[in-house]
This record gives C-alpha cells, structure tokens and sequence, in this order.
C-alpha cells in the first residue's frame, strides 16, 4: 500500500505592497514555488500561501506622497506582485493581504492569549519624534553621522560605512528623513512581548526543527547573548491594526505580517470545503508547516514567531528554511549598473522558464548568496535547456509522425537504459526533497547527456535511409522520446510550462512522479512544436539598458514634495466675491476677474473659460490666494489666485464659500 499523502502547508516570505517584485525576491518564490510543485507531484496535499504584507511606516508615508489612502496603495501593488509572479509560474493557492479581516481576527485572538498568559507588558520609552510631522520615527526615518566613524548621512540603527549597530540617539546631528527637521525625544508607552521567557522553549523547538546548521548556528549566537523582549507596539500614526484596548498604539507590522500566513490559509480554508484550519494550526497538530525566507529575517521567524505561537496555543512551524541573497554579475544590484532589474522588465525580455532553471541550478539548502552572472546564464540556458534537454524530442518526434503515423513502438529498443532512467527517481526526490536543487538539475543533466549519447549512437537519421535498419527507427525514437519524458517529468517542478506542453506532446496530461519510471508505449503523439528557443545574448542587454532607463526615469521624476505645517501655514486663503468676469483677448482660456477681498480690490487671470461662463462668476463667493506674489502676464498683472478642483478643461470646480461668508474672511 503507499503511503498517505502528507498534508503541508508552505508559506514565503510576504512582499511589502510599496514596490514591485524584482530579481532578488524571485530567488525565494522560485525556491518555494519548486518545492510545493515537487510535493504536489508526488501526490502530496501540499498547500502554498502568500499574501502583501500591508502595514507600517514606509506603506504609510509612500501613500501620502502618493495622495491616496494606503488601503488603494496596497490593492494595486498587490495585485501588481501577484500577476507578476504568477507569470513566472509562481502558483500560490492563495495570495492575500495582511490588511484582511483574517488577520484582523488572528491577531487579535493571539495578543489576548498573550496578554492572558501574562506574556504582554507595557513600558514607557522614549523614542524619535518629529514635531513637525507629529509622529514617532522609526529608527530608518532618522539619519545623521555615525557615532563610531563619523561618516555622514547614516540610518538611525546602523552604519553602513563602518557596520556599527546602535540607537537613533547615538547618532550625531540626527535628522527626521520626513521633515529635514531635528528630532526630539518623546516618551510614550509600549507593549513589550516577553521573548526572554521563551529561551527553553525555542531551544526545544530548535532541536525538533531540523534547521540547517546555518540557522541554528546563528540562533546559538543569539541565545549567548541573551534573548531582549520585543517591542510590539508602534503610536499613530501608523498604518496598522488598532491594539484593543488603546486608543492610540498600533500592531507593530512585524507582528502582524508572519500572522499573514495563517490568515491567507484561513481565506482559503473559507472558501474550500476539504480544509480545516484548526487542524492545520492547532497545538500538536500532525501538518506539516514551512516558511521560506531569506537570511536577514531568520531572527523575526526563528525567534519571535515560533515565541508568539507557543503563548498564543498555537502549533510552530515545522521548519524555516532560508536562502541566501542574489548578487548580479557578482555584485549587488544596481541601479546605475542597470542589474536592478523588476520581473515585469525581465518578462518583456526574456521567458520565466530562463530564470527558474538559472536559479534552481544555483540553490542548495544553505544560505550562501547565490550569483546571477548574465553571461553564465545565456550560456548554461542554452547549452543545457535547448543543446541537451529539448534536443532529445527535437531529434526523435519528426521521425514518429512522418514514418510511423504519429505512434510510439509497442517496446523500446534499450529497456534497461530506459531502466537506469527510472531508478534515479528516488535519489532525485530526495535531493528535490531536501532542497538540493542544484544538485537534482545536475543528475537530471548527467541523464539529458547520456540520452543524447543514445541518440548520437544510434543515428535514427542515417538507420531511417538504410532499408535493412529503417523498422528500428521507430523504437530507437520511441526510446530517446520516453527518455525524454522521464527527464521532463523530473524537470517539471522547475519548468512548468515546458513540461506542460511536453505533456500535450505525448497526449497527457496531469503528470506524477511515479510516470517517470513507466514507460508510454503503442500510443500515437501529437506533432512536435519546438518546447524552448536559445537565450538571444541580444535580450539580455536589451533588458538590462531598460532597467537601467527605467531607474534613471524614476529618478528624475522628482517625488512629490511634502510642505511642513509652517509652510501651509503661510498661504493666506481669504474668502472673494466676483465681482466681474471677461473674457482676455488672445487667450483661450483664460478669464479676467475682479475679486473684491473686502478691503481692496484684485486682478486675477485663471484659466477656467471652458468650464464657466463669465456671466454665470459675477456674484459668486470663491477661496482665493491672497498673499501669493504679483505675477506679470502678457495681458496684464495677475494679483492672486482662485482655488479650483477638478482634472481641467470644462471640468473644473470653483471651491465656493458657504453663505455666510464675507469677501476678507480668513480660510484658515
Ligand atoms: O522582509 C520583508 O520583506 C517582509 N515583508 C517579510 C515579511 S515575512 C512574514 F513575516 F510576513
Ligand atoms: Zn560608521
């Protein structure tokens, strides 16, 4: 009998909805995506969720200099992200948003069994403020010189000069990142997490995890050092969920967002039947869970979060497995060097399939940086993917549909190397299963050559023109087609498009991992369409010049400046009455007003002809600018400014006073 499926849940790490998703965060979706493809392969109920991560600081303020509500901000860049992975084969069963009812529910479910099992605090700290924008800064949003080795215009929590770590109070001359303007330092309360109560409980649980040795080394280092309880709480404003009982204090995201991956499963399980949240996450439960991540945030998943869950009642992960970071052509991404590069930029350039091949032939279990070097790439793609991969089909499938009506041999010519293929199955799923991807592309390859060899040896091309060898040529191509589907089926976690339209080659669909070491015989194919085409060395620089366009054009379109109070404070808005309207000879739009401000009276042009008629202004009360300076135009000087609305052309609106307004009445 074989064994029941397992059932998994899998989860990567969630993007922050402020940007799009480039070439470094495809590494991990990739990672992940293959891993659950191989799982669901070999009939596994493997589960895989992602969601936005929604909250914060940076959403927050990106919104504001976007002038829209942070909640649009964050549904157009997650659907955004989601679109974009989704054409890399990235096959979420479910993409949420920690801004979601869900998590809503989780959260607050979690904090009140913390703050019941007394494992929530509250204490009074002083932090960053900034006055003029009332609001705490987080440690980034301050910067200034570096304590230890004075470089200039460092973060508020380390020095990227020298490495230092420290507060944003070492920091000399500090500066809000938001107002230019010198911090103070405020006290407020806030809500602590007693991670230092967990040490014996996290070593437990380290024990059981079956972390690579990457990780636990690195939590050996933390616990030397003595675990710091966590500060969970962030002030308004602050984009966030509310802490009940406050008025005030928010959620700080990195609470939230790991709670993101249960509430992106519990949205799922609303909408499906066969799953049961409870069982998934519930105190010993037999599911299995893996997070994905990347090496800068083992902290917040290896320590905080499996902490969280034990006080909450909930089951920990059974695994957190991190990754390295990419460089590009041996450096970190540039955007002066063109090789900070969005997958949307590499989709208009280049096929998905590239890349996750690329990536899976680079990525092991381990957290070592892994290289994306553009010329290795072109050249492992092509010799790889199209010399040896789809060079077995290529050679093998015309002969089947021209002599042979489309139909494969009833047995193959070489059973025991057909054999050799198939017994590699188990080392194969093995390596799939513990992450060694480079290692399983290696002997998919060593296989992909050998097929090759078969091929090259036995020559259908000169057998198919020698009458006495001409019927072999049949299971000669049965042979090197069923060698090559037992590579495809291996290969199909990685590239799934391809193996997809190898599937509709040999009129199959729905492929498992047990297909690969038995073989299709007697039944007729579908033509061959050619599965992948060569790198063009060509896209490659093509997609690089555009990243670095794009970068370039992102930086000169300067971002929209924020004024201080005092700044609007100095703008003298006063109520005006029309008092006449003309048309301005040799000016489309423009009208002639004559605003009366209750002392004196002004000249201003503004162009608003296409939406109203001079006669339909006289009389009317309107919000004028009274203070700005005198600016000389073509038809005369124009003395102040009407405020108005509206996208332009006929559809602009006067802001009008109320009725009980007076010409001179201060706005503001
Ligand atoms: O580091 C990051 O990009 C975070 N947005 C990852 C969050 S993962 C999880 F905890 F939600
Ligand atoms: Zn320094």
């Amino acid at each position: 009998m074989s064994k029941p499926a397992r059932k998994i849940l899998v989860s990567s790490a969630l993007p922050y909805a402020n940007g799009r998703i480039h070439m470094g965060h495809l590494v991990e979706y990739i990672q992940s995506d293959i891993w659950v493809r191989f799982q669901k392969l070999r009939g596994h109920d493997c589960i895989y969720v992602c969601a936005a991560d929604a909250h914060g600081t940076p959403i927050m303020i990106k919104a504001r200099q976007e002038g829209i509500p942070p909640e649009d901000l964050v549904t157009r860049v997650a659907a955004e992200q989601e679109q974009d992975l989704r054409e890399f084969g990235v096959d979420f069963d479910n993409f949420h948003t920690t801004h979601s009812p869900e998590n809503e529910q989780l959260v607050q479910r979690m904090y009140k069994a913390l703050r019941d099992a007394d494992h929530v605090y509250t204490k009074t700290i002083e932090q960053a403020y900034d006055e003029r924008e009332g609001m705490f800064l987080p440690d980034r949003f301050v910067r200034g010189t570096c304590p230890r080795c004075k470089s200039e215009d460092q973060y508020g929590d380390a020095c990227e000069v020298c490495g230092a770590t420290y507060t944003p109070r070492d920091l000399v001359n500090p500066t809000s990142v938001l107002s230019g303007s010198t911090p103070v330092w405020r006290e407020s309360e806030h809500y602590f997490f007693r991670l230092s109560a967990f040490g014996d409980r996290l070593r437990r649980w380290m024990k059981v995890a079956g972390l690579h040795q990457n990780i636990t080394s690195k939590l050996e280092e933390w616990f030397g050092a003595g675990l710091q309880d966590w500060d969970i709480s962030r002030d308004a404003p602050y984009f966030g969920f509310r802490i009940p009982g406050t008025e005030d204090k928010y959620f700080y995201v990195w609470l939230d967002a790991p709670v993101g991956y249960l509430a992106s499963f519990l949205h799922l399980c609303n909408s499906r039947e066969d799953l049961d949240f409870e069982e998934y996450w519930r105190e010993g439960s037999e599911a299995e869970v893996y997070h994905f991540i990347g090496k800068d945030i083992v902290y917040f998943h290896t320590l905080f979060w499996p902490a969280v869950l034990e006080g909450s009642g909930f089951r920990k992960p059974t695994s957190v497995f991190a990754h390295g970071f990419l460089t590009i052509n041996g450096k970190k991404m540039s955007k002066a060097r063109g090789t900070f590069i969005n997958a949307r930029t590499y989709l208009d350039f280049l096929q998905p399939s590239y890349l996750r091949y690329y990536y899976a032939s680079k990525l092991s279990p381990a957290m070592d940086d892994i290289d994306l070097s553009l010329e290795d790439f072109a050249a492992k793609v092509n010799s790889d993917l199209v010399g040896k991969l789809v060079n077995i089909p290529s050679r093998c499938a015309g002969f089947i549909s021209k002599r042979f009506d489309g139909r494969l041999s009833a047995e193959l010519d070489d059973p025991a190397l057909f054999e050799e293929f198939a017994d590699a199955s188990t080392a194969i799923a093995e390596l799939y299963e513990q992450r060694e991807f480079g290692k399983a592309i290696r002997s998919i390859m060593a296989l992909a050559e050998q097929a090759n060899r078969y091929i090259d040896d036995k020559k259908p091309w000169q057998m198919a023109k020698d009458d006495a060898l001409a019927d072999g040529v049949q299971a000669v191509c049965t042979q090197g087609l069923n060698l090559f589907r037992t590579l495809m089926i291996y290969l199909s976690p990685v590239l799934p498009t391809v193996a997809a339209d190898a599937e509709r080659l040999f009129g199959e669909q729905g492929w498992t991992w047990d297909q690969a070491t038995m073989p299709l015989l007697g039944t007729g194919i579908n033509p061959y369409e050619a599965l992948l085409t060569r790198v063009e060395s060509t896209k490659v620089e093509e997609m690089v010049e555009a990243s670095r366009e794009s970068t370039q054009q992102a930086a000169a379109t300067p971002a929209p400046e924020t004024i201080s109070i005092d700044d609007f404070v100095k703008v003298d808005l006063r109520i005006a009455r029309i008092v006449a309207a003309e048309g301005v000879e040799g000016a489309d739009k423009l009208l002639r007003l004559t605003l009366d401000l209750g002392e004196e009276k002004r000249q201003v042009f503004a162009g608003i002809k296409a939406a109203y008629r001079p006669e339909d202004l006289v009389g009317r009360l309107v919000v004028a600018v009274a203070n700005l300076a005198p600016r000389k135009m073509r038809f005369g000087v124009s003395e102040g400014m009407v405020l108005a609305a509206g996208p332009g052309g006929s559809e602009i609106f006067l802001l009008s006073a109320d009725s009980g307004a007076v010409p001179g009445m201060r706005v503001k």
